[in-house]
């Protein structure tokens, strides 16, 4: 029986293990052999600097089960914008009668916020100035997600901004988010210039090129994952440090690469790979497309909720179309539950279709 499990070890313990099995029956020192042998760790593909080490140890033992949710679960909705918020009214709608279920912050970068719905009222946490590209973006999202975990009843922690809106009804996206024990982390490997193009070799040795990674900022995590985010400081100095706009003729964007870089490194498993906001990138510009309101339909609306596949295209001159089921629990399920950019002026369109809509 336990030999068996030696065989795993790796190549190298193999060896000395044979060497002994063609010696004379020796019963004492083939068990001490294998008594040394369990005791040898697995040979890491490097050797990890201390850094990773404590990182490593804190992150496994944050990360490992069982994890029970307390008896009145809440949902998180973090809002990260310059200043007044211009769908208050629909999040309004959408908030009405799920009391004691869900949680609003608002990180406003720019001006205080005038609140017209008594869910965003009071709820402005000390903010400071966010600098498109850099590491401010993921210090603000920090900032919201220190300010939710005080919560000890929030479970999930949705990253929200100005011009997102809700796809369907709080029971609706509630429960997609409760109920599984992932977190919506958008990431995909991109060999072109703006996926690897942007790492910097500074983040070496604990950031490798193989584990870098891209994908919107808008997430979803589960709480685990939002107090691992907190504990962080290793990867978080090697992004703030070599991934802004600028350094060394790179434009990277701090907050397009390191939550994806950090979960592939610390726990891949634990993330979907694709973002429960929808984006319209169709247009291929800098920017992605914003809705007016002549845009804002039934059958807009409609077209988004209906889309069940996640798809990621690369920079390089290939631009190969990586695209996966979005499965929820093992079953495929809608990958979106908000949706972005509207501009203010859709606000009464999207009032008048939100019931409609929102029923899946
Ligand atoms: C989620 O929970 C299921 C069992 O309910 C387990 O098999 C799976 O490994 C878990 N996944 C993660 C990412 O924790
Ligand atoms: C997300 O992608 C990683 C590879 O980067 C993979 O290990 C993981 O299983 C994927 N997550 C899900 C839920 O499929
Ligand atoms: C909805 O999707 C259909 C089929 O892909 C497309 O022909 C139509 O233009 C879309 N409508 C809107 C408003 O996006
Ligand atoms: C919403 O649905 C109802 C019932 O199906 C329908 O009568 C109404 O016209 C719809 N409203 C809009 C704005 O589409």
């Amino acid at each position: 029986m336990k030999t068996t499990k030696i065989w795993n070890l790796g190549i190298g313990d193999i060896k000395i293990l044979s060497m002994s099995r063609h010696r004379p029956p020796m019963k004492k020192p083939i068990w001490i052999i294998v008594l040394v042998l369990f005791w040898l760790p697995p040979v890491p593909a490097r050797e990890y600097t201390d850094k990773e080490i404590a990182s490593q140890v804190v992150i496994r033992d944050i990360l490992s089960p069982p994890y029970a949710l307390p008896k009145n679960p809440k949902v998180a909705f973090m809002f990260l914008t310059p200043g007044s918020l211009p769908f208050e009214k629909l999040w309004d709608k959408f908030f009405q009668g799920h009391e004691g279920k869900f949680s609003v912050y608002v990180h406003a970068s720019k001006t205080r916020p005038v609140h017209v719905s008594r869910y965003f009222v009071n709820r402005d946490i000390r903010s400071e100035q966010v600098v498109w590209g850099k590491i401010s973006m993921i210090d603000a999202e920090r900032r919201l997600l220190a300010n939710a975990l005080q919560d000890s009843d929030n479970q999930q922690f949705v990253l929200l901004s100005d011009s997102c809106v809700p796809l369907y009804s709080f029971d609706y996206i509630y429960d997609y988010l409760m109920y599984t024990n992932i977190s919506f982390v958008d990431c995909f490997r991109d060999p072109g210039p703006h996926g690897n193009g942007r790492y910097s070799e500074h983040m070496l040795p604990e950031v490798e090129v193989k584990n870098f990674r891209k994908g919107a900022q808008w997430f979803s995590m589960k709480r685990q994952h939002a107090i691992i985010v907190m504990a962080d400081n290793l990867y978080y100095s090697k992004f703030r440090d070599y991934c802004k706009p600028g350094l060394e003729g790179k434009n990277c964007i701090a907050d397009e690469h390191y939550m994806p870089t950090f979960f592939t490194i610390v726990d891949p498993g634990g993330i979907a790979n694709w973002s429960v906001t929808h984006v319209d990138w169709s247009e291929r510009k800098w920017h992605p497309k914003s809705y007016r309101a002549h845009d804002v339909t039934y059958e807009l609306l409609k077209n988004i909720t209906s889309i069940d596949v996640s798809v990621h295209v690369t920079s390089d001159a290939k631009k190969e179309v990586q695209s996966w089921p979005c499965l929820w629990n093992g079953i495929q399920k809608p990958c979106y539950l908000f949706a972005r950019k509207f501009k203010p002026e859709t606000l009464d369109n999207l009032l008048l279709l939100f019931s409609n809509y929102s029923t899946p």
